[in-house]
């Protein structure tokens, strides 16, 4: 039905141009924005965008959002409009290989001349560009930077327990671990379903292989037959033994619940997380890099492009517009939890936790997230994913290192 009425007003638009120019443009033109945050912090972040491209754009944002986190159901149902020739007028995607899947499909347009007239160009870092570009084209804008490895800590949890020192390497996580289950904690450390736990293999084998070799396990510069890999894989198996047994029915906002209820004394997710714990009114927790991982920043960038056949091009562009000026990135991160695309960006306008990953970014080693989309294409992480749910519950090692192995050969950043 809102297809059928934006033609209408469409055609109305040709009679009567409105004022910000191009066929499509007007306060009556809807503009459908496609992503997955439809709820808590996310849904903050997203209202913090929109209230910028409103104040900048003479367009009506339509939410398109479907829930369920890192886009679990989203991309199923995106993949199916774009193969029936309706897409959205925008959609979230990833920097890196997942963008690169939309590209190399024809599904996703050239935004490289708008880079220049946005002033984009300048304002992006050179190697967040190159993640949103093919053949020296650029095809998204980035609103923003996670960071995937962050072990978040539920405060009184674990002093009540009486763990009084942040576990730095593995063994001491263990160690945390082990005297939270003894002290009756159910769940030491909480965990969700097949992504989440995609995550937490990402942090170990960052811890156990180093952030380089680790990067090389997606790009094929690391074989994952090798014994460092074994060696981090039943490190793996090991810490999900103190996870919730319910782990697979769990999206991240459940498990996230566990840390909030105190049932939990770590929870493994991106930066993302405390926009949530605060927007539902928790505050008694703290954060660490993932044991191991020293000053490695694991990192995902979520961006929007101009689809193919979108209704409203001029609409999408504005969006985009929005999504890159340094407003828009401020009203959207300052919510969200992520720091700012931008380099051109006021520290001291963002809260504490975003100041200190914007010198983490900067000064941290930058490794990218195959559960995210930046290291590795969407069927190696279909793939990944599949391997880690039936890992969950046969724990069959071997059979993991085969899959996993298999799953990164399928797509390489
Ligand atoms: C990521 C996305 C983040 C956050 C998270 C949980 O894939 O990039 O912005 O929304 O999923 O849903």
């Amino acid at each position: 039905m809102r297809r059928a009425a934006v033609a209408a007003v469409g055609a109305l638009a040709l009679l009567s141009p409105a004022a910000c120019g191009g066929a499509d443009s007007g306060a009556d033109q809807e503009v459908e924005v496609f992503t997955w945050w439809a709820d808590g912090g996310e849904k903050a972040g997203l209202d913090g965008l929109v209230a910028a491209f409103d104040e900048q754009c003479d367009y009506s944002f339509v939410n398109g959002a479907v829930a369920g986190g890192a886009g679990s159901n989203a991309k199923q149902v995106l993949a199916s409009r774009l193969q029936q020739g309706d897409a959205p007028d925008t959609f979230q995607a990833h920097a890196g290989a997942e963008l690169s899947d939309y590209i190399a499909a024809g599904q996703i347009e050239d935004l490289s001349a708008l880079y220049e007239e946005w002033g984009l160009t300048e304002a992006l870092p050179p190697g967040l560009i190159d993640n949103l570009s093919v053949d020296g084209k650029v095809y998204s804008v980035p609103v923003n930077i996670h960071r995937s490895n962050v072990l978040w800590t539920n405060t009184s949890v674990l002093v009540d327990a009486g763990v009084t020192a942040e576990p730095t390497t593995l063994a001491e996580l263990f160690t945390a671990l082990d005297t939270l289950r003894t002290a009756g904690v159910s769940a030491p450390l909480a965990i969700g379903k097949d992504w989440t736990q995609l995550m937490l293999l990402e942090a170990v084998l960052i811890s156990d292989l180093g952030p380089e070799s680790f990067t090389g396990l997606w790009t094929g510069a690391t074989d994952w037959n090798s014994p460092e890999v074994t060696q981090g894989l039943e490190n793996y198996k090991r810490l999900l033994s103190y996870t919730n047994t319910d782990r697979d029915t769990y999206d991240w906002t459940d498990a996230g619940k566990l840390l909030m209820d105190g049932k939990a004394g770590f929870f493994l997710m991106g930066d993302w997380a405390p926009s949530d714990f605060e927007t539902k009114g928790f505050t008694d927790f703290d954060h660490l890099a993932f044991p191991g991982n020293g000053d490695t920043f694991q990192w995902l960038a979520d961006s929007f492009v101009l689809p193919q056949g979108a209704d409203s091009p001029e609409g999408t562009k504005c969006w985009l517009k929005a999504v890159g000026s340094a407003e828009g990135q401020q009203a959207f991160n300052i919510k969200k939890g992520s720091i700012p695309a931008r380099t051109d960006v006021t520290e001291a306008d963002y809260p504490a936790y975003q100041q200190s990953a914007i010198q983490d970014w900067k000064t941290g080693t930058q490794v990218p997230s195959c559960a995210h989309g930046a290291a590795c294409s969407q069927g190696a992480m279909e793939a990944a994913n599949s391997a880690i749910g039936k890992f969950s519950s046969d724990q069959d090692l071997a059979g993991l290192q085969q899959a996993m192995s298999a799953a990164a050969a399928l797509g390489k950043n």
